[in-house]
């Protein structure tokens, strides 16, 4: 029996793994254990809700206002402690975060292999995203397998001397997210709220996006919607304090902005199927929305994810009050721009991520 660690713990991660996890509870032969870090708390429960999945482990270690050092240490010392336990087979991590950094460093160290799950995303500046750029080539220093969601992805990961056998391209999990939860019955109060007008969709949660940058972007969405009387914008907003204390600063008080708590995924998807466009500065909505066709305004200065801008559905806005405004506008008055960015086109792949990742599990490619 193959044991397979699966370890994740903030709520884009879990999005991503929760449809591996679910393959690999299917396959004879593989047994799955479920490890969260806790990383985050509500919003982390809210998908393991939608996706009915139990974790067999949870470190729990979700502070207010945590520090990158606190988060790492915290999970280096739990996920150590579950790993000596457990001494699985190997150990799978996502992305980018400081869990999955923090959990592939403790695997390494107990030289336990690492297949990293989306792997390869690459923008080379260290600061931007930060500290999103380190944890990702930190964890691909110390993976053994890759499992690389597009071509180009594989592409930065030759070009860093990887091994070329060890890398699967495989399309992004994500995909598969989405086939359990867009629904075109979907209802909603808030949806509700805003079907007479065109909605515009917002999040924001980027570190380096706290403090000034996020101001301008608040000032910019504050004055389209006073306005432009025909656009509702809806904003789940991010459960850390200090993205509430701005938001509350900049944008209570408009008739047109509706600020709620973060939304389950299986909602969130649908509220981005029904938007006329979304404003974002998330890494995960920028591969869903391409897969839907809904035009997105990035509120960041460069993407690791180059193929959605390729395709025309991302714009990439940065930060700047004025540039965002007046691009969203431009939208909202250029139809035949707002057609071209709506084209729907998926680089993503066909929902079929996981199957490969788990076939390739179970050929034990790393033992060969
Ligand atoms: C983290 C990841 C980021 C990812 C994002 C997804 C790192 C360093 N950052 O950023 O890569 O894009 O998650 O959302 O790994 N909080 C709650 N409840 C929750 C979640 C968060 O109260 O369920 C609050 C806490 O006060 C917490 C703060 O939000 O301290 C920030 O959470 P944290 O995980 O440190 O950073 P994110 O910005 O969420
Ligand atoms: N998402 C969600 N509820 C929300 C906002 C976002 O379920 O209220 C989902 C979204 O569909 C995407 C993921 O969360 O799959 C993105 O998470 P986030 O933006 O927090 O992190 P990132 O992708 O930037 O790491």
């Amino acid at each position: 029996m193959l044991k397979v660690m699966v370890v994740f713990g903030t709520r884009p991660e879990a999005i991503k793994m929760c449809p591996l996890v679910i393959e690999l509870q299917k396959r004879e032969g593989i047994k799955c254990v479920v490890c969260l870090t806790g990383q985050h708390r509500e919003m982390l429960r809210q998908v393991m809700d939608v996706f009915g999945i139990r974790e067999d482990y949870n470190l729990d270690i979700m502070k207010e206002g945590q520090s990158l050092s606190l988060i790492t240490v915290n999970v280096m010392d739990g996920f150590d402690k579950v790993l000596r336990k457990e001494t699985p087979d190997i150990v799978l991590v996502h992305g980018d975060t400081t869990t999955s950094f923090a959990a592939a460093l403790s695997a390494f160290y107990l030289r336990i292999p690492v297949g990293h799950v989306e792997a390869g995303l690459r923008t080379y500046e260290m600061h931007s995203p930060f500290p999103e750029e380190f944890n990702r080539q930190a964890a691909d220093l110390v993976s053994t397998l890759y499992f690389a969601p597009t071509k180009a992805a594989k592409q930065n990961l030759l070009e860093e001397g990887k091994p070329e056998n060890n890398i699967f391209v495989t399309g992004n999990t994500v995909i598969d997210a989405l086939r359990y939860t867009v629904n075109g019955d979907y209802r909603d109060a808030c949806l509700e709220w805003a079907k007479d007008s065109r909605m515009i969709l917002l999040t924001t949660h980027r570190r380096e996006n706290l403090g000034e940058p996020m101001e301008h972007i608040f000032r910019a969405v504050r004055t389209v919607a006073e306005e432009n009387a025909d656009i509702k914008v809806i904003f789940p907003v991010h459960k850390n304090p200090e993205i509430r204390k701005l938001a509350e600063k900049y944008l209570a008080g408009e008739d047109r902005i509706r600020m709620i708590e973060p939304l389950d995924v299986m909602a969130f998807h649908n509220f981005m199927a029904r938007s006329y466009l979304i404003l974002t500065d998330s890494g995960g909505i920028q591969e869903e929305a391409p897969a839907m066709g809904i035009p997105v305004l990035v509120l960041r200065d460069v993407t690791e994810r180059p193929e959605g801008v390729e395709a025309g559905t991302l714009q990439l806005v940065g930060t700047e009050e004025r540039e965002i405004r007046q691009s969203v506008e431009r939208l909202l008055k250029d139809e035949r721009l707002y057609r071209k960015m709506s084209q729907s086109v998926n680089p993503y792949g066909d929902g079929r991520a996981s199957v490969r990742i788990a076939d390739i599990l179970v050929k034990q490619i790393w033992r060969r």
